[in-house]
């Protein structure tokens, strides 16, 4: 491995009083087959990408139970126990019917055995962050924020978290348990969870964009984007990732990816440093989409 490639070089974020992860992240999402649903098409290339997380120091890694379904968190197994050093962070509240299809479930009882059966899973004691996937509308919310309490209170997860909320979202459910992060989807063009993040920010609450190389039409040839990372000699989607790190010090990126090339390149964006001209250039024209 290049010395010179590794996520450490995103600095570094606590999450809670002693989970201090490298921000650069990896969601596995994309391991799967089709549709998020079944075992990945090459297994062997999954296995690879994964244990070349450690050698590169990405030490944060998104998952969820709903993930093929069972099957990321088992790759993650496969690969990565006992996950010296690194910190995996699952979800549950989405059931599946089929690929490509979520439907939120915030039953309390689900929640719980989600949780236990996510610790069977990865092959963990203990999980070091839990996140409510969505909030199920059928199901009173602070139901669900009490089976996360639960979940707290007897040790089967040690923090939590939440995904596609609102700042109001936030402030209810940090009435019930201290809500450590926060997963939205947010990138240069997608801007709508801005205020979420700014609350993050002020909270010093982690914020897990997700979709993060979805730049859209701004990286396109000829664009704005496309022109800085020609100055960079780097590819688009780094430049992206560059942007959200500079944006703000809570940002904990998690690429998806299923291929090691793809792994690495997305790791090399951590050595990108934006000027403070080219980073509101890129912000105004994000905005702007
Ligand atoms: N909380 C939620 O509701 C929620 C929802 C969706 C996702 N997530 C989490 O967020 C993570 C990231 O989101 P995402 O996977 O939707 O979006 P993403 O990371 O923006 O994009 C992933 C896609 O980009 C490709 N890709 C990755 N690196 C690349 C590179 N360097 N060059 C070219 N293509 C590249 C991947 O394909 P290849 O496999 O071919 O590289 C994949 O198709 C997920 O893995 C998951 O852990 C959370």
């Amino acid at each position: 491995m290049s010395s010179a490639l590794t996520a450490a070089k995103s600095g570094t974020f606590r999450i809670g009083s002693d989970i201090e992860v490298n921000r650069l992240g990896f969601g596995s999402m994309r391991l799967p087959g089709r549709g998020v649903w079944g075992p990945p098409a090459d297994h062997a290339e999954a296995i690879r990408t994964l244990k070349r997380l450690p050698q590169l120091e990405v030490n944060f890694i998104d998952t969820a139970d709903s993930y093929g379904p069972n099957i990321a968190e088992e790759l993650l197994r496969e690969a990565l126990r006992p996950y010296k050093g690194m910190f995996v962070a699952t979800k549950a509240g989405l059931a599946r019917t089929g690929p490509d299809e979520w439907t939120p479930l915030g039953r309390p009882e689900y929640l719980i055995q989600q949780a236990y059966t996510s610790c069977w899973r990865l092959g963990v004691e203990r999980i070091d962050l839990w996140q409510l996937h969505r909030i199920d509308p059928k199901v009173p919310r602070d139901e669900q924020f009490g089976a996360i309490k639960r979940l707290l209170d007897s040790g089967v997860i040690r923090y939590a978290g939440l995904s596609e909320v609102s700042v109001a979202d936030i402030e209810a459910a940090s009435k019930v348990f201290e809500v450590v992060t926060v997963q939205n989807r947010y990138n240069l063009v997608d801007r709508t969870s801005e205020a979420v993040l700014d609350y993050c920010t002020r909270h010093k609450i982690g914020f897990i964009p997700w979709f993060p190389l979805a730049a859209g039409r701004l990286a396109s040839e000829g664009s704005l984007l496309d022109s800085v990372a020609k100055r960079h000699q780097a590819t688009r989607s780094q430049i992206a990732l560059a942007w959200m790190l500079k944006r703000s010090p809570v940002m904990l990126p998690i690429p998806g990816t299923s291929k090691v090339a793809h792994l690495e390149e997305n790791v090399a964006a951590v050595g990108i440093e934006l000027s403070d001209e080219d980073f509101a250039a890129l912000d105004r024209a994000g905005r702007s989409q």
